[in-house]
């Protein structure tokens, strides 16, 4: 395979201008690329307008949080009406409406038909730490599980949940001990090199399973760690920066039992599969799975910053169960800020509205042409996709589902790299994930004229890199 020349997408001057100024100032450990020099004015719906007038269609919906699209007029409405009342007074301490009406709507949309608490973050992996704090104090136990390729964010617990890439974790550590990694189901490169469905000839305790979950029960729980001293288990039900990853629907399943056998709390992070994003409310319920705790973030409040972790009441009441955490225990200053809870309230009533149909209209659609794209492409290895959350592999050769080479142009840029590039050369934002995937992760109100003109990019895209590489 021959390395190409190829050129990062050109800039406009005052976008330039702000990068150079930006380059002098932020941390260097930021993942910005020259493949697409954003530098945004303002967005509206699903297109966004950088400072030099050019308009993109936004595939990715900043790291699918604006599910709502950029600057609801209803999300706007909602923020600044409280704006007017009061912006800030501690949710931990105080009492005021907006956080109330949040937590009483996402109870009816959380699965589960039981009591309910929540615990508001300011991000996502703030509550992925209050679920590793919540698990180990009800249970008292030391160990958690995770899983390889999982993504849970870049604190000491969210990095040390994470199993993604290497980068995330060097030099940091000592992490937080007594974590433990199990494989994920990716089934396109199985890691026990076995196929699905036909891997789904293990049981536990009468329920069908598939082969890398015996891993669990089979190896980890009879070799290296007694169940009995097992907090949390810690999943994302559709992998997101693992490569938008979907498991085989026998997997939560038996997570679910697995967990109930031991007593092991089972928490979902749909951080970023949830909010309607796949055409249901969560992607927990395509496969009908409850979990102890989901923890929900990104799309909750259509851009504002804001985590809400939900559980089973007596995990978090200690006025119900007293193994739940104590006053005192756990807090945050700004944790359900008025402004944000209401732009919140306002967000979940929007996606109701029809967005999660749309979700699963649009995102079928798109599937559909994804995969007569990678029919028609050698270097496109799998489509993978649940509504509005669309993955698609890139490979050297379908049959041997082979890599393509880390470095695939003369100067030094990988697969990733070059597609993202070329599509924002055209007009389109879609970002990597994964080792070799791209992700598709668009405002939950775009139509279908707006897949259709993404897809008609990623097919000119796909068929430039593939002409230069085969
Ligand atoms: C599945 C998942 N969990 C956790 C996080 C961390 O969220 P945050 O960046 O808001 O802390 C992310 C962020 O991308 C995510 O995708």
């Amino acid at each position: 395979m021959r390395k190409f020349d190829y050129t990062s997408p050109e800039i406009g001057p005052k976008v330039k201008k702000l990068i150079e100024r930006d380059k002098k100032i932020m941390f260097g450990a930021h993942t910005r690329t020259q493949e697409i020099p954003l530098g945004v004015d303002y967005a509206k719906g699903a297109r966004i307008t950088d400072l030099d007038g050019k308009t993109y269609l936004d595939f990715g919906a900043g790291f699918a949080v604006v599910g709502t699209g950029h600057c609801h007029p209803e999300v706007i409405k909602a923020a600044t009406e409280q704006m007017q009342k009061l912006i800030h007074i501690s949710g931990c301490d105080f009492y005021y409406e907006s956080q109330v009406e949040l937590a009483e709507k996402l109870f009816e949309i959380c699965p589960g038909d039981f009591e309910k608490r929540v615990y508001f973050g300011n991000s996502g992996v703030e509550g992925i730490a209050a679920t590793l704090k919540i698990a180990r104090h009800y249970t008292r136990r030391p160990r958690l599980i995770s899983f390889l390729g999982a993504f849970h964010g870049r604190t000491f617990a969210g990095m040390t949940m994470s199993g993604s890439k290497k980068i995330q974790r060097a030099h940091f550590s000592p992490l937080i001990p007594e974590v433990t990694h199990i494989p994920y189901p990716y089934c396109f490169h199985c890691i026990f090199n076995e196929t699905y469905p036909k891997c789904v000839r293990k049981e536990f305790d009468g329920l069908p399973m598939p082969y890398c979950l015996s891993y669990l029960t089979e190896v980890m729980f009879e070799r290296l760690v007694d169940p009995e001293d097992v907090a949390l288990i810690l999943v994302e039900p559709i992998q997101g920066e693992g490569g938008y990853i979907i498991p085989p629907k026998e997997f939560l399943p038996a997570l679910r039992k697995i967990a109930d056998k031991f007593n092991i709390l089972l928490a979902f992070d749909e951080i970023q599969c949830g909010m309607g994003r796949t055409g249901k409310w969560f992607a927990c319920d395509h496969v009908n799975v409850i979990p102890d705790i989901i923890i929900i973030a990104k799309a909750i409040a259509s851009g504002f910053p804001m985590s809400a972790t939900v559980s089973r009441a007596e995990l978090q009441d200690p006025e119900i169960d007293e193994r739940a955490w104590q006053p005192g225990a756990h807090g945050s200053t700004f944790g359900g800020n008025p402004v944000i809870a209401a732009a919140a309230v306002a967000s979940l009533k929007i996606i109701e509205n029809g967005l999660i149909e749309n979700a699963a209209e649009v995102g079928a659609f798109l599937k559909a042409g994804f995969i007569e794209i990678m029919d028609r492409h050698q270097i496109i290895g799998e489509v993978r996709g649940q509504g509005l959350m669309i993955g698609f592999e890139l490979v050297k050769d379908k049959k041997t589902r082979g890599a393509l080479p880390r470095v695939i142009t003369n100067n030094g840029k990988n697969i990733k790299e070059v597609i993202t590039g070329e599509c924002f050369k055209r007009g389109l934002i879609v970002y990597g994930a994964g080792f070799n995937s791209i992700r598709i992760s668009p405002p939950l109100i775009i139509t279908k004229d707006d897949a259709a003109e993404a897809l008609k990019i990623i097919d000119q895209v796909i068929t430039f890199v593939e002409s230069q590489l085969l």
